[in-house]
């Protein structure tokens, strides 16, 4: 995978567990790559123009601008904080974006595709997307404001993509994902598209269209520009070309914005939609979606506090399977840490370090070749392989997750802890010590800093994140004969 982004998130909104969801996923993925061997590019950002930013601003008393300044900082520090791996952060009031925007909508205006007409109808600032009667109840139900808007809009053809976009579809079947959000976008293109304003001139906070300087940029038409923008539009077109099309990993709020507005606008720019996009569920806290008014928002680095940044990552990417909606319970986190990481990798790494203290001099040996692990490991790798390959973490780590079962079971059929030392001891320790090393380098894209600490508590030099698959966990790895160290619980018990 050359090129992953994640959404850009609203610069004024506090990042919540839900952004947090889609950012460490795509993080997870983008490492789980770069460990096949490819050179992913992983972008993440800030969407910083539109009405919501602009009130905001405004209700502060200080410019649309000097607000995003001041709240970006949320996501740079959240992101750092979570060991997101992101190789660039964008946000769309950097001069290289409007440079994109301009010419994005110059090609569409050159191709015919945009036009000056009058939108009259209702506005959802929240969603910084326009919508109809029928939708308001359940906005306003969700305290999401609606607004009367009359004026004069430039709008592109959307209309006249119908039918390219059924063909893609048609073509590339893998273009949306999971295929139940395949057939969402499918059914929205089948009711018929209509044309969809992309300038307004009530509001001045955006980007001015190149032809006529009194409308600024809808904000959705700027922000899904941020992808190409990152890639080097327009004017590196080496970098672009090796870059683009991207991945974009979505929650399902904007799989309209990102499955059909946006190829569409691309087609009409003359340039190749998206590889693919992946759309997730939302999480939900106490059966709804979390939300300002709803005041449910749980802040990320308050579970992080309590779980630490891999027992947080690990938890969103095992429990919460990519694609539907699931439900998020501070409960069933404590049960899943103890479990998982408390209990089962932190007790192998505990329980080998303390025996190869004690019975093999504090120097670990090396595995036995024919060890009936050795198949244990090729089966795990081969599953988590088609597990990340179709975007399901949850599976991947689950069969990970069964290889370190399988070593704490060996463990507890020899019970090295009442054996005398000698060479049995020795290949016992040596299979549990490579399955350390094997599960260091496939856990690594979930709990990569935990990952780390178990490398070099087994005695190896560099970083789990340097192997290259599927050569690196080929049976055998471990050499022997290196130090290895106790140190403190890696994942110590949470009291639920
Ligand atoms: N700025 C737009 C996106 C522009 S992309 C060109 C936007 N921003 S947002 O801040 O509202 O972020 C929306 C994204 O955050 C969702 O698509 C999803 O990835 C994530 N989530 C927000 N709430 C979520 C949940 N409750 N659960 C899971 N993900 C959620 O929309």
């Amino acid at each position: 995978m050359r090129y992953l982004t994640t959404p850009i998130y609203y610069v004024n909104d506090v990042p919540h567990i839900g952004n947090a969801y889609t950012t460490v996923t795509a993080d997870a993925l983008a490492r789980w790559h770069r460990l096949c061997g490819e050179e992913t590019f992983f972008l993440t950002g800030t969407d910083e123009h539109g009405l919501k930013v602009q009130q905001a601003a405004e209700a502060n008393g200080v410019t649309p601008k000097e607000w995003a300044d001041r709240t970006v900082v949320r996501f740079r520090e959240i992101w750092d904080l979570l060991n997101i791996s992101n190789d660039d952060f964008i946000r769309t009031t950097e001069p290289r974006h409007y440079a994109a925007v301009k010419e994005v909508l110059q090609r569409c205006y050159d191709n015919g595709d945009i036009y000056l007409g009058h939108y009259e109808g209702l506005y959802s600032v929240a969603d910084e997307a326009y919508v109809t009667p029928d939708e308001v109840p359940e906005l306003e139900r969700q305290g999401r404001k609606v607004i009367e808007m009359k004026e004069e809009n430039y709008f592109f053809k959307l209309s006249k993509y119908e039918q390219p976009l059924l063909d893609w579809y048609e073509s590339h079947s893998g273009f949306v994902q999971p295929t139940i959000r395949r057939n969402e976008a499918l059914g929205f293109i089948r009711q018929g598209l209509r044309d969809f304003s992309i300038s307004r001139t009530s509001i001045d906070w955006g980007i001015p269209l190149p032809w006529d300087a009194s409308h600024v940029t809808y904000v959705w038409f700027d922000a899904l520009t941020n992808y190409l923008t990152a890639a080097g539009f327009p004017d590196d077109e080496a970098r672009f070309g090796d870059m683009w099309p991207a991945v974009h990993m979505i929650g399902k709020d904007i799989l309209r914005f990102h499955c059909i507005y946006w190829p569409a606008m691309l087609m009409s720019a003359g340039i190749e939609p998206p590889t693919s996009v992946l759309v997730h569920g939302f999480l939900t806290v106490g059966g709804e979606k979390m939300s300002k008014t709803a005041l449910n928002q749980i802040a990320p680095a308050d579970l992080v506090a309590d779980f630490g940044v891999d027992g947080y990552r690990y938890h969103f990417l095992r429990d919460q399977p990519f694609g539907p909606d699931g439900a998020f319970s501070y409960e069933g986190m404590v049960a899943r840490y103890n479990a998982d990481l408390a209990n089962n990798l932190g007790n192998l790494l505990s329980r080998v370090a303390t025996v190869v203290g004690t019975k093999c001099g504090g120097v670990g040996p090396a595995p036995d070749p024919n060890s009936a692990l050795g198949e244990k490991a090729t089966v795990a790798l081969d599953a988590a392989t088609t597990a990340w390959g179709r975007v399901a973490p949850s599976i991947a780590l689950e069969e990970t997750w069964r290889l370190i079962g399988a070593a704490n079971s060996h463990l507890e059929n020899h019970e090295p802890w009442k054996m005398e030392p000698g060479a049995d001891l020795e290949r016992i320790m040596g299979d549990a010590l490579e399955v350390l090393r094997i599960v260091a380098i496939l856990a690594y894209p979930a709990i990569p800093a935990s990952s780390d600490t178990i490398w070099e508590r087994i005695g190896l030099a560099g970083s789990p994140g340097d192997a290259r698959l599927p050569g690196a966990t080929q049976w055998g790895g471990y050499p022997g004969g290196l130090p290895v160290v106790k140190g403190d619980a890696l994942f110590p018990r949470i009291k639920a």
